[in-house]
């Protein structure tokens, strides 16, 4: 019989990859905690007109990819596509707003659309996102870019281009959009249909279009920020500025619009060089109108999110190891019947003491065992038989050197530690 495969779109994350994904997961941590902003986990599932409310009805995400079905209780849920509306909600439904100012949060998680997949589109994939809430401050902005900067220079990616844009706030962007569909309205029957219907619904989004003939037709249309009110024009003068003072290399793109009907003002995108057409590996801009759309009072904030399967996939595109270089720090070969019983009682001992012990569970030979300790990498073997225990003293071979040494079964773990052994998250320690 056929086995039955994962869902097109998902991904298997297999042990021999996880290694990169601890790295970044480990070094997002990190640098969130040095820019001082904390972990939020929210729901994998929200109700369905969060996201209708939050993302906008005439989104491409809202009107085609979202994974929404019916619960048992006649609940339309839906399987969040993103984080920003998420954290606006928990930020309203726990009155993070009545705390200190700006809410600093960031996440990491699945995330599902139901979008065609190619390489680096995926219908689950995982984000990492930032999120400030209650900050109107362009230093913000300017954090949402040098957080992925530093965490992207920290895991090894190269190549990769920050592109800004101001999009403004409704009102500069009402008397854009009217100057655009203007520029638009004569060569309109020339575009994509996508661009024809999205000229009424939301014709900035023609912008993004990547079909060649519909960049041509826009090549010369009025480009938004020179229709940005004085506020906004201030704002993203400073945003510039503060880039600037920190010579951090980003280019304008005045095409650049983003797919969420949340955003105003700054928006930006990261891209990797070298990913072909799914090149964005993060995105994200400020979205100072969501929380009131979302039902609360209104609050400035700004965010990011960058796809974490599209970072391995650039890290992989660079010749990057992937696979996680820890090797055990000893393997304990056992002869069977009591050997095995004192193998099992040592290797508990020893991983409690928070080295990596391994040992075989297949009733392998000596001969096998000694293979397989060469083929995990271990630092030391150690051979446990009844003469061992008879004297209490056992030998313990460093697999680098070859050299053999007696140790008292007691005195292993010290001896293990002393070498070189990575005592790390000890389970006594944690106990
Ligand atoms: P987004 O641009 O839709 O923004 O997604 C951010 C990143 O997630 C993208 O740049 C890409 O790396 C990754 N991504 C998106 N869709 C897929 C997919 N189907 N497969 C693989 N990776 C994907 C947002 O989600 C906003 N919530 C960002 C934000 C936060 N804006 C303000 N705060």
């Amino acid at each position: 019989m056929a086995i039955t495969t994962r869902p097109r779109g998902t991904n298997d994350i297999l042990p021999a990859k996880i290694g990169i994904w601890h790295k970044i997961e480990d070094t997002i941590r990190r640098i969130c905690h040095q820019f001082g902003y904390e972990e939020i986990r929210t729901p994998i599932f929200e109700h369905t007109e969060l996201f209708e409310r939050g993302i906008g009805e005439a989104t491409d995400i809202v009107e085609k990819e979202m994974y929404t079905f019916t619960d048992r209780g006649q609940r339309s849920i839906t399987l969040r596509p993103e984080g920003t509306a998420p954290v606006v909600r928990a930020f309203l439904e726990n009155k993070l707003y009545g705390g200190t100012l700006p809410a600093k949060v960031y996440y990491v998680g699945p995330m599902f659309r139901y979008e065609r997949p190619q390489a680096g589109r995926y219908r689950q994939f995982n984000q990492f996102g930032i999120e400030a809430l209650g900050g109107a401050d362009p230093a913000l902005d300017v954090e949402m870019i040098l957080i992925p900067i530093e965490v992207y220079k920290a895991v090894g990616l190269k190549d990769f281009e920050v592109q800004i844009n101001s999009i403004g706030c409704p009102s500069c962007r009402t008397a854009y959009r009217e100057a655009l569909k203007d520029s638009l309205r004569e060569n309109i029957h020339k575009f994509c249909p996508s661009c024809q219907s999205r000229f009424d619904k939301n014709p900035l989004r023609i912008l993004d279009c990547k079909v060649k003939e519909c960049i041509e037709l826009t090549k010369d249309v009025p480009v938004l920020v020179d229709y940005l009110c004085t506020d906004c024009s201030e704002h993203f003068s400073k945003v510039k500025e503060y880039l600037d003072a920190l010579n951090i290399n980003y280019s304008l793109n005045n095409r650049l619009v983003r797919g969420f009907d949340y955003y105003t003002r700054t928006v930006f995108e990261i891209i990797s060089v070298g990913l072909g057409s799914q090149n964005a590996v993060g995105g994200g801009g400020r979205y100072d109108g969501l929380i009131e759309e979302v039902g609360g009072q209104p609050h400035p904030a700004v965010g990011f999110a960058a796809g974490l399967e599209r970072l391995v996939l650039a890290l992989e595109n660079q010749n990057m190891e992937v696979a996680d270089q820890r090797t055990p720090d000893c393997y304990i070969a056992q002869f069977g019947g009591q050997t095995k019983t004192e193998a099992v009682k040592l290797a508990y001992e020893l991983r409690q003491a928070g080295l990596w012990a391994e040992f075989d569970y297949m009733e392998k030979s000596l001969r096998a065992q000694m293979k397989a300790a060469d083929k995990f990498g271990a630092k030391f073997v150690i051979v446990i038989g009844e003469e061992e225990i008879a004297s209490n003293q056992v030998k313990v071979r460093s697999m680098v050197t070859g050299q053999e040494e007696l140790v008292s079964l007691g005195d292993i773990k010290e001896y293990l530690i002393g070498h070189g052994g990575e005592k790390d998250g000890s389970m006594e320690a944690n106990s």
